[in-house]
């Protein structure tokens, strides 16, 4: 019996991916590099250093930890400068509507983010207080593919795995969300979300109680 849905943050509840995206590229340049567009799906769904490992790779940069530790703190004040007078408008489209319907079913409501920004970005919104649990990089040593934050976000929920349902747009939350036997809704492109269980453009002209049933 599905008792919860725990949903991943950026790209699937709020629509900051160009956001940090933007911020790459600009610490990218800072260091003298240009980063090309086949490197943001990369990018998806892991956390800070992890991202910044692949950015400085993709650069031909090395890096002492004390100066990885300076670019992402520059990244991330970049990342917050551009959220900074966020509201209701950086939600995707349908998500305010879905979450509705979620209640209405009676389910519990997470989300399980790679972000360590995950309470400050929703605390902009009005959907803040309709997740019982936040769970982001702060809560979890490992990055996705693996499940721990999913896990933790379950934990905290006091249900299986087996009675929640992830919502990913990123592969390797996909992956993470398999890992921890959680069934999951890919958001976005079927050929990218190739494990997911669904895979759907986004959360618009659905409720919560036909993805349900689909995945029961
Ligand atoms: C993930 C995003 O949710 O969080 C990544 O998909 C991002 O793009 C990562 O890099 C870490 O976010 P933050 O806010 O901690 O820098
Ligand atoms: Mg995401």
């Amino acid at each position: 019996m599905i008792k919860a849905f725990i949903f991943d943050l950026d790209g699937v509840v709020v629509d900051t991916v160009g956001y940090h995206f933007d911020s790459w590229i600009k610490l990218a340049h800072s260091l003298g590099f240009k980063l090309n567009d086949d490197i943001k799906e990369k990018l998806k769904g892991i956390n800070r250093m992890t991202s910044l490992d692949i950015v400085l790779a993709h650069g031909g940069i090395t890096a002492s930890q004390a100066e990885k530790i300076e670019y992402a703190k520059q990244k991330n004040d970049w990342y917050l400068e551009s959220i900074a007078s966020m509201n209701d408008d950086i939600i995707l489209d349908g998500v305010k509507e879905f979450l509705i319907s979620t209640q209405k079913e009676k389910l519990k409501i997470a989300v399980g983010s790679a972000s360590g920004n995950a309470r400050k970005v929703l605390s902009k919104t009005s959907i803040y207080s309709k997740f019982d649990i936040i769970k982001d990089s702060n809560d979890a040593k490992h990055s996705k593919p693996h499940p721990e934050v999913f896990l933790k976000a379950a934990e905290a929920l006091s249900v299986d795995p087996s009675e929640a349902i992830i919502f990913e747009d990123s592969a390797k939350g996909v992956d993470a969300a398999k890992a921890g036997g959680f069934k999951c809704v890919g958001i976005g492109s079927a050929d990218i979300l190739t494990d997911a269980d669904i895979v759907m453009d986004n959360l618009t002209h659905i409720t919560a109680d036909i993805i349900v049933k689909l995945l029961s």
